[in-house]
């Protein structure tokens, strides 16, 4: 019998404003991106915890994406300062669970960068499906 391709799960954690927006203006352009991406809307990408991040890898994500507004468009200012503080720590948290770098990836995508949102996805699936599966997921 044949064995499956793997398909990694993402968790793409998007703003409201602007990613979430970039994620819509895909779908109507009708930019591919694989089915794999699982698009959670928070209000701003400062919000997302890393605790959430870590979570989310060490309970079934292969990889975990944080999508924001470009800096200095953030609609409460600086949220996506600390995000980008935030994603720092979350690097060497991946290294103290002894998960590769490229399983984390944050990028700044607006309301009108649907083919960006496409692109950046289908490349985050690419490198993931690449690493194989979490190897928490393994158990
Ligand atoms: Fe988009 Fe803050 S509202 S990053």
């Amino acid at each position: 019998m044949e064995e499956e391709e793997y398909e990694p799960l993402i968790i793409a954690f998007c703003c409201n404003w602007c990613s979430y927006a970039g994620a819509d203006l895909a779908g109507v352009s009708r930019f591919q991106y694989p089915p794999n991406i699982r698009v959670i809307r928070t209000m701003c990408s400062g919000m997302v915890h890393p605790n959430l991040v870590m979570d989310a890898l060490t309970k079934g994500a292969d990889g975990v994406m944080i999508c924001g507004c470009h800096i200095g468009d953030c609609h409460y200012l600086e949220g996506n300062v600390v995000t980008e503080k935030r994603a720092d720590a979350i690097e060497l948290m991946l290294e103290d669970f002894g998960l590769e770098p490229e399983r984390f990836r944050l990028e700044w995508i607006s309301a009108s960068e649907g083919d960006k949102f496409a692109r950046v996805m289908n490349e985050m699936v690419e490198v993931v499906k690449a690493l194989g599966p979490s190897p928490y997921k393994m158990g």
